[in-house]
């Protein structure tokens, strides 16, 4: 081997900067078998701790997103979370898009830790799967406009490496997070990309300051790879709407594209993220074409022909089974409702069976929390603030949510839901 791997972790233990040749032959390796799971978990926590230049980063998910199929779709669009609490974003913009004519090709992921995943959302709606071939992913895109899919066979050797970072302490790396995402998206191949970065407890990153560098990077790598991009840093401080988990995600989607009332951070949203799509796309009048897909039954319709596509029931969309174990929680005082902290809620909403506390850990469906006292708002002690749907771990659910409300005697500003963009 021209590159062995000792002496590729011995250079980057002391900060050296990698060739490309050097990084391709550790994945390639890593990915066929040939490199040891002991040697790659070195090479990436090396990474985690020395880093990586921006030219090693674009090697990185270049070799990654070259490791296995790569599909083309250069007129379509796609959007990526990179993770939130109550982010139903992707059901809802992208319905709207389709409809409004730029055809969808997404490529999503399953829950991880207390954020939610679509395709565990979707999954929600009976019948429904993302296991389709490639023919299958490109006609449908083709006649229905919109279709999504699972990694599969995309960008294998972050699957591979994804699943070493997360049991040895690597994965929140910038650079090895920059790469994961982008490979995967470049290899799904969708022409024009919204990154949705996250920023607060519930998210990744914390900061500001953190969701812009990962904003940046996404941006400049999928950019450098021919992917028309763009990204908004969006608060997770609180959860996004009403409903955190799986089917009571989708239901409040449902409402949201009916023209139901639904809580203005999801609209808001909804309709910003579905017009930069639009705009990426060089669409021409997106608000007003956003607003008629809305109004028209359009959008709904579109997701409606999705789902079949993908096997769902559609009869059943509008009322999606939820868990019928339900638990209130009270306001504890009178006031403002400063926080409802998303880490929190996130964390219940886990320990209520909505996502897998370990790795393939069943999910149920219907579990989760609908809150009803958002920033900002008045509370009365004692009215209803939350209800917890589910049958497990109720009473580390309730205090989990009981303790992410804070009610203070000042009114508290409604912080924006989207903080920045580029
Ligand atoms: N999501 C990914 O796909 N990869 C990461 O590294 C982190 C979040």
């Amino acid at each position: 081997m021209p590159h062995p791997m000792l002496d590729v972790i011995e250079k980057k233990k002391f900060g050296g900067s990698l060739s490309d040749d050097e990084i391709h032959a550790s994945v390639a390796g890593y990915t066929s078998g040939d490199i040891p799971d002991y040697q790659m978990a070195a090479l990436l926590m090396a990474i985690f701790i020395q880093g990586m230049s921006y030219g090693e980063t674009l090697a990185l998910t270049k070799t990654m997103a070259e490791s296995g199929d790569s599909y083309s779709f250069p007129d379509s669009v796609d959007k990526h979370s990179t993770g939130g609490v109550g982010d139903k974003i992707s059901l809802t913009s992208l319905p709207i898009v389709a409809a409004c004519g730029a055809p969808v090709a997404k490529l999503s992921g399953r829950g991880l830790g207390i954020t939610g995943g679509t395709i565990d959302k979707l999954e929600a709606i009976p019948g429904f799967s993302v296991d389709l071939s490639e023919e299958r992913f490109r006609k449908q895109v083709e006649a229905v406009g919109m279709a999504i899919t699972e990694a599969g066979e995309l960008a294998p050797a972050d699957k591979a490496i994804y699943a070493l970072r997360d049991t040895t302490g690597t994965v929140d790396s910038l650079p090895l997070i920059g790469s994961s995402i982008v490979s995967k998206k470049a290899a799904t191949g969708a022409g024009h990309l919204l990154y949705d970065v996250k920023c607060g407890s519930g998210a990744f990153m914390k900061t500001p300051e953190d969701a812009r560098k990962l904003a940046d990077l996404l941006v400049r790598l999928s950019e450098d790879l021919g992917v028309r991009s763009s990204a908004f840093i969006t608060d997770m401080d609180n959860p996004l709407g009403r409903a955190i988990g799986n089917a009571l995600e989708v239901r409040e989607g449902v409402e949201f594209l009916k023209g139901e009332n639904v809580p203005d951070d999801l609209a808001h949203m909804a309709r910003r993220v579905a017009v930069r799509l639009l705009e990426l796309k060089g669409i021409s009048d997106p608000e007003k074409l956003v607003e008629r897909a809305i109004s028209s039954g359009a959008a709904y319709e579109k997701l409606e022909g999705f789902v079949s596509a993908q096997g769902g029931d559609v009869k059943k969309l509008p009322a999606l089974e939820v868990s019928g174990e339900t638990h209130e929680i009270k306001a504890p005082a009178s006031g403002h409702v400063s926080r409802f902290d998303a880490l929190g809620l996130g964390r219940a909403t886990l320990a209520l069976g909505a996502g897998r506390e370990k790795k393939g850990d069943p999910l149920d469906f219907g579990a989760g929390i609908e809150v009803f006292a958002a920033v900002g708002e008045k509370v009365e002690a004692g009215e209803t603030v939350a209800v917890l749907y589910g049958s497990r771990n109720i009473e580390r659910a309730k205090k989990l949510t009981e303790d992410s409300l804070e009610v203070s005697d000042e009114p508290t500003d409604v912080p924006p839901a989207i903080l920045g963009s580029l």
